[in-house]
């Protein structure tokens, strides 16, 4: 059983980080939520009310932390855990874990996960990226983070979306050495 923090922020694509938390809670892991106020308004608009959401996973391993209370677990690098992904990750919060600004929950996880050389999975959604984005991604790919924009692979001929979807959340959730079912790597499974 791992112990990942996985965080939500008001970038679109929310439903990357609702799929990562059902993937990690179906093989019993331990999901450390936390959400941004933006990220919550996203929920709600993309998806649906992320109470109505959590209502589902009540008797799962699953904690939610509240993304202004700096006093929470999580908050301290002598609290283990096991990595933290943030999906999906805006650019304004990109930019202030580039920069070392710990000002709410979800940034300081950040920042405690670089200090402790614990992997960290951004799951950057914007497009066009900016030099400004750009130039934060390498500062984070240079100190250690994993920049994955959630780039469809179309050699799998996806059917749906939910397929696309699937497919990246399992690629993401391999950089950890997590299983999913829908992963399935070059020269296994896929016509050549
Ligand atoms: C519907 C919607 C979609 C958005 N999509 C993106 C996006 O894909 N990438 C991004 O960087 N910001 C996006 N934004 C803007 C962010 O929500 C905004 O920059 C916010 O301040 C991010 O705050 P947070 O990082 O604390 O969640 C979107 C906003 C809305 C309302």
């Amino acid at each position: 059983m791992k112990k990942i923090v996985l965080a939500i922020t008001g970038a679109s694509g929310s439903i990357y980080g609702i799929k990562l938390m059902e993937a990690l809670l179906a093989a019993n892991h331990q999901v450390h939520l936390v959400v941004s106020s933006q990220g919550e308004k996203v929920v709600q608009y993309e998806l649906e009310s992320l109470e109505n959401i959590l209502g589902q996973y009540i008797d799962k391993d699953l904690i939610y932390h509240d993304n202004a209370d700096l006093f929470s677990s999580i908050a301290s690098g002598s609290f283990k855990t096991d990595g933290m992904i943030i999906a999906p990750c805006s650019m304004g919060t990109l930019g202030k874990i580039a920069y070392g600004i710990s000002d709410s929950l979800l940034t300081r996880v950040s920042d405690v996960c670089i200090k402790e050389g614990r992997p960290l999975i951004m799951v950057t959604r914007e497009t066009p990226l900016s030099p400004i984005h750009l130039e934060n991604m390498l500062k984070l790919s240079r100190l250690g983070c994993t920049i994955f924009p959630p780039v469809p692979a179309f050699y799998t001929h996806p059917e749906s979306l939910d397929t696309v979807i699937d497919q990246t959340v399992a690629r993401i959730l391999s950089l950890l050495d997590i299983q999913h079912p829908s992963y399935t790597s070059w020269g296994e499974s896929y016509d050549q």
